[in-house]
């Protein structure tokens, strides 16, 4: 048991997916592992543990945020011995290329600070992607069907965004997409020595002003936790 995570000591599998909301968490663990069980409710941070295909897997919520993200990743990591953290998550697009349900495997995690500035100060870290995850991970999107993009992304401190400019030099070079944890999950696991990937579906656009409908959100985040563990396992 830590501060934010209730669980018991080896109720936590060494593999974790991490959807930012609490209640896709529920969700991805009632639907596709057997025997879920729920290992964490303190404020709200749903986790569960569970099986998949005989492999034990814990899906717990990060919160919005890489500030919500570290606390969550920190105890799951140094406390409950996680070896492989997969964010399953939402994003949005900033390529013309790239549509709405896409997915994005992001490489690596461009960022304006970090949780983790304290330590870096001066350096611009390069957070990194697993490349067996990453690259088991394009292969089992592959074999879905899903279109895929594998490349930079951008872990923004704000989803209400007042840098156009910003977006603008971030398109320019080739950045994919937006969302708001990936790049301090790859520090955390670059620090600690354990493998992690964030697998991204586009759930809004940023050239274009298209959002996908809520009714479409769900089939898009399955199959996202399908890539997450398949690749997790492969
Ligand atoms: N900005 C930040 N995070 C996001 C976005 C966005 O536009 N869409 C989904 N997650």
């Amino acid at each position: 048991m830590t501060i934010h995570i209730g669980a018991k000591p080896g109720e936590i599998a060494d593999t974790v997916l991490l959807p930012g909301d609490p209640y896709r968490a529920k969700w991805a663990a009632e639907t596709f592992l057997d025997n879920p069980r729920c290992i964490n409710q303190v404020r709200g941070m749903l986790g569960y543990t569970g099986t998949w295909r005989g492999h034990s897997v814990t899906i717990h919520g990060s919160g919005m945020g890489m500030p919500s993200l570290s606390i969550y990743a920190n105890e799951l990591i140094r406390d409950f011995g996680a070896q492989t953290l997969i964010r399953i998550g939402s994003c949005g697009a900033m390529q013309p290329q790239v549509g709405l349900r896409d997915v994005i495997l992001a490489q690596t995690a461009s960022s304006i600070s970090t949780p983790s500035r304290g330590i870096f100060r001066e350096l611009n870290f390069a957070p990194c992607a697993d490349f067996a995850l990453l690259s088991a991970a394009h292969k089992a999107a592959q074999d879905k069907g899903v279109t895929t993009h594998v490349g930079g992304i951008y872990s923004s401190d704000v989803f209400y965004d007042e840098r156009p400019d910003l977006n603008e030099q971030l398109t320019r070079h080739g950045v994919l997409a937006v969302e708001m944890e990936a790049a301090e999950l790859y520090n955390l696991a670059a620090r600690h020595n354990r493998r992690a990937l964030a697998v991204l579906t586009v759930s809004d656009h940023l050239l274009t002003g298209k959002a996908l409908p809520s009714s479409e959100r769900e089939q898009s985040f399955g199959d996202m936790v399908e890539i997450a563990l398949t690749a997790a396992f492969s």
